[in-house]
């Protein structure tokens, strides 16, 4: 379990690392080079099918913190490459409407600093669990590997426009905190059109080691 000083909220657990990157440094890199990848162009071109119009707000769940990850792995890394992702959905879907759309993002790992550098792109942090209140039916929602049941949460919640998220496959108890239980199964396959923009053979391309892709609503389309 993280655990935080009572004072700074820092993380305080000898299992988590310090990024030695600056937070701010950190994402202005990483979004520089998701910008510059096939993955972002396939992405963008999926953004068109979803009739943007209807998009109003980006929410973005369980994407790490930037400044502090568990050092079995290169969490950092994901972090701002995943909320790069969300940053870029955010500015394409803008460009596509001509309309300032919303970003929360929700994660008990964020630190003040993840919270200043992702403000600095209109990024707006909320407390558990506010940014669950947000998923709605004109949301794009994102959120990989989270440690919490988001899929059976957004079945009883609302049909976002978008679902980036974990594969759901036909095994109800894959994946150990956020299962992919009948109902989700139902949602995806009656309602949702999946489409990958992400080669997952190629290891070196997808970081996260998860099966991510994209969903969109049929009604969407
Ligand atoms: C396995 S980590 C994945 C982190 C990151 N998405 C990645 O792929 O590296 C699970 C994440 O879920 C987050 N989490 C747990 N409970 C949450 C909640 N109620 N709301 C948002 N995030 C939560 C954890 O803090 C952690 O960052």
């Amino acid at each position: 379990m993280l655990t935080r000083a009572s004072d700074t909220k820092l993380p305080i657990s000898t299992e988590y690392i310090e990024n030695p990157v600056p937070v701010d440094v950190t994402l202005r890199n990483i979004l520089d080079i998701w910008k510059h990848t096939t993955e972002f162009q396939k992405l963008e071109s999926l953004l068109k099918l979803v009739t943007p119009r209807k998009v109003t707000k980006i929410v973005g769940i369980a994407s790490g913190s930037m400044e502090f990850g568990p050092d079995d792995e290169d969490c950092t890394y994901r972090s701002a490459m995943q909320h790069s992702m969300m940053i870029t959905i955010k500015e394409s879907i803008g460009k596509m409407t001509d309309k300032k759309i919303k970003c929360y993002a929700q994660d008990p790992r964020y630190t003040a600093v993840d919270t200043w550098a992702l403000a600095e792109y209109n990024c707006e942090v909320l407390e558990d669990p506010k940014a669950l209140l947000e998923i709605d039916d004109d949301c794009i929602l994102f959120s990989c590997c989270p440690a919490l049941p988001l899929k059976e949460i957004t079945v009883d919640f609302a049909r976002p426009a978008m679902l980036i998220w974990d594969r759901v496959v036909d095994e109800p108890n894959h994946g150990r905190h956020n299962p992919n239980s009948t109902r989700v199964q139902n949602m995806i396959r009656n309602e949702y059109v999946c489409h990958e923009f992400w080669d997952l053979r190629e290891i070196g391309t997808a970081p996260f080691r998860s099966e991510l892709v994209a969903y969109i609503r049929r009604q969407a389309e």
